[in-house]
């Protein structure tokens, strides 16, 4: 199945709704390094923390401003 959604932190394996846990992004990446590794999905998890929600479109227009 082709699933073209982000919805996780593929290098730690953690998604975002498990990621949600954490206060901030900051505090999420120092518990589970998170977007350490490939870093593609720091903004993809800067607006999860902004928007409240779990998955995004690729090119999710939002993003830009977490870049
Ligand atoms: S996908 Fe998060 S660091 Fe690579």
């Amino acid at each position: 199945m082709c699933d073209s959604k982000v919805n996780r932190c593929e290098c730690v394996n953690k998604t975002f709704e498990q990621l949600k846990v954490y206060e901030s992004f900051e505090a999420a990446q120092l518990a589970t390094q998170c977007g350490t590794e490939c870093e593609g999905c720091i903004p993809y998890i800067k607006l999860m923390f902004a928007s409240n929600e779990y998955e995004f479109d690729i090119e999710d227009p939002r993003l830009s401003a977490y870049e």
